[in-house]
């Protein structure tokens, strides 16, 4: 959909100058999500997370990366609620959940498969989320259309799911999930099962929903370039069991972004060519020096609190999670 134009659900926040800039908001913006210290470990005894730390601020794009079975969909789920930690806190706008509630937190969550309801037309689908909360009439609509819209399905209110390409059911979900205005984006491998060109056209849009609506956006993703391309931040996280974050890179590369431009840019060969060192150097032994490299390239440790020693007993699963309730699925 690369000629479909991005319809704001509310206005976005204008640059004055017209300019291409580094988002501001992912070193400034006010803590949207803060994890400390999260341990996880299934009922039978999978040691899935193990002192995890992170804070994503607001309007920030920020992608998890990390080996097969580390841990990230872990991480993610329990960020959105749908799953518990072991031990360990989850925050939003610097509070627990019990205290900003489902209105406070206002997340939306998308999965790797599109997961539409086959039965529903499209606009049923996407204002699934709307009917759950008792909202309707003209102002839903327009929600409604303006979703459609932003993801480039405008005309395909009264398709049913079967007669979409799979990048589209795959915009039909995203539309599902920005018709409730999130204020946090959760995605778990949005595009993994797509071909390379949707997969572009899908960053792009991502890209300009991103920067037209400022909404905060955690996504897992496989995929080195899609990381570099999309994000403020790259989160890559260690091998599992008892997987942690290991490091995060800063993107500072001006915004908006080009795909075809970058492809030849130093700055993102650079990134690349970190992210592929993590995961294909350190993370296969983990024990290897880390070279020196320039500060201002330099990559941030992340200090990552030690779990208690309680924390490894099998015993200890299942402790109610602080962010954990009802979630918006999308
Ligand atoms: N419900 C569960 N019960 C027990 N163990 C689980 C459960 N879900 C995940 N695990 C284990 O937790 C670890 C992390 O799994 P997770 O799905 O979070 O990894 P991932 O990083 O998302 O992997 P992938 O990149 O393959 O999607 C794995 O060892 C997995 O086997
Ligand atoms: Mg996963």
């Amino acid at each position: 959909m690369t000629s479909s134009r991005v319809t704001p659900l509310k206005p976005a926040a204008a640059d004055p100058a017209g300019e291409a800039t580094v988002n501001a908001g992912a070193t400034n913006g006010r803590p949207v999500l803060q994890v400390e210290g999260v341990n996880k470990i299934y009922a039978n005894g999978t040691v899935a997370l193990k002192g995890a730390d992170l804070t994503v601020r607001q309007g920030e794009f920020v992608s998890l990366l990390g080996p097969s079975g580390c841990g990230k969909s872990t991480l993610l789920r329990i960020m959105a609620g749908l799953g518990d930690v072991t031990s360990g806190t989850i925050k939003f706008w610097e509070q627990d959940y019990g205290v900003v509630g489902d209105k406070g937190r206002k997340l939306a969550f998308v999965f790797q498969n599109a997961t539409l309801m086959p039965w529903a037309r499209v606009r049923k689908n996407v204002r699934l989320p709307l009917d759950l909360e008792h909202q309707s009439g003209p102002e839903t609509e327009q929600k409604i259309d303006q979703a459609l819209a932003m993801v480039g399905l405008s005309g395909f209110d009264n398709s049913f799911p079967r007669e979409l390409s799979g990048g589209m059911q795959m915009r039909a979900s995203i539309a599902r999930a920005m018709v409730t205005e999130p204020n946090l984006l959760l995605m778990d491998e949005p595009f993994g099962a797509l071909d390379a060109l949707t997969r572009a056209h899908l960053q792009d849009s991502l890209m300009e929903i991103h920067a037209q609506l400022g909404t905060t956006v955690i996504m897992i993703t496989h995929d080195v370039d899609e990381a570099v391309l999309l994000s403020d931040r790259i989160v890559m996280m260690t091998n599992g069991p008892a997987a942690t974050i290991g490091e995060i890179l800063d993107v500072k590369l001006p915004r908006p972004r080009n795909r075809l431009a970058l492809a030849e840019d130093a700055d993102f060969i650079h990134y690349r060519q970190q992210v592929l060192e993590f995961l294909y150097d350190k993370q296969k032994n983990p024990q290897i020096e880390k070279k020196p490299t320039d500060p201002a390239r330099k990559l941030q440790e992340v200090a990552c609190k030690p779990a208690s020693s309680q924390d490894d007993a099998a015993g200890d699963t299942g402790k109610a999670a602080t962010g954990s309730n009802k979630t918006r699925a999308a």
